[in-house]
């Protein structure tokens, strides 16, 4: 009994100094039939995780594979999909530093998809999709956020505070989009963020 213990306090210490000195868990990919159809790499910093040509429920399936384990997603890669909502909790448990959802139709971004991640994510790249306005709500809590890219989507107008929240953000990239009307608080809240728009934007009135 008290060996068992003696063991259980070893490690309970050794995992507290591990955590101390954020020593590396060497990170594991899941099984293939876990996130099929996605697949998985080990890199440097965490895992790769690539979805492509698939679907929302195939999607949350293979995110429900990467549940549970103490996993550093460092690239989460959602492309040439067909993803018109990107659904509440779909990314809880996960630790995603890294997230791109490219190329996917993707027209709603809901309230709580991105909510869970908002202490780990710092790039979130949302280009070439169906976004008719800043998903504001979805990501308010992105604190932690450097990069945010909507590039080549069909937003017309930015609206009060649409970015109120990402108050680390550095740069904010919005070309290819039909933006013809900035409410004079849209960046309220932004910061120092370097804001690339497009060359046709009207910024009359813009402070
Ligand atoms: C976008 O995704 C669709 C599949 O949904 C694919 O057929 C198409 O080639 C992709 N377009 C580009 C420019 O990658």
């Amino acid at each position: 009994m008290a060996r068992v213990r003696m063991v259980r306090w070893t490690w309970a210490v050794l995992a507290g100094l591990c955590a101390l000195a954020t020593c590396e868990v060497q990170q594991q990919c899941p099984q293939r039939s876990e996130i099929s159809p996605c697949t998985c790499q080990v890199k440097k910093n965490g895992l790769d995780v690539l979805c492509e040509m698939t679907d929302q429920q195939h999607i949350s399936d293979a995110m429900a594979g990467l549940k549970g384990k103490p996993l550093v997603i460092f690239y989460l890669k959602l492309r040439h999909n067909n993803l018109k909502k990107l659904p509440g909790f779909v990314f809880l448990g996960l630790d995603i530093r890294h997230l791109t959802i490219h190329n996917s139709s993707l027209s709603v971004v809901e309230e709580a998809s991105l909510t869970s991640i908002g202490k780990m994510l710092t790039q979130l790249d949302v280009s070439q999709n169906s976004l008719t306005q800043v998903p504001s709500a979805a990501i308010r809590n992105l604190h932690h956020l450097l990069i945010l890219n909507m590039n080549h989507n069909k937003i017309s107008s930015l609206h009060s505070r649409a970015f109120q929240g990402l108050d680390t953000l550095e740069i904010l990239t919005l070309y290819e989009n039909k933006i013809n009307n900035i409410d004079a608080e849209a960046f309220v809240g932004l910061g120092k963020a370097i804001k690339l728009l497009p060359d046709k934007t009207n910024l009359v009135g813009v402070a």
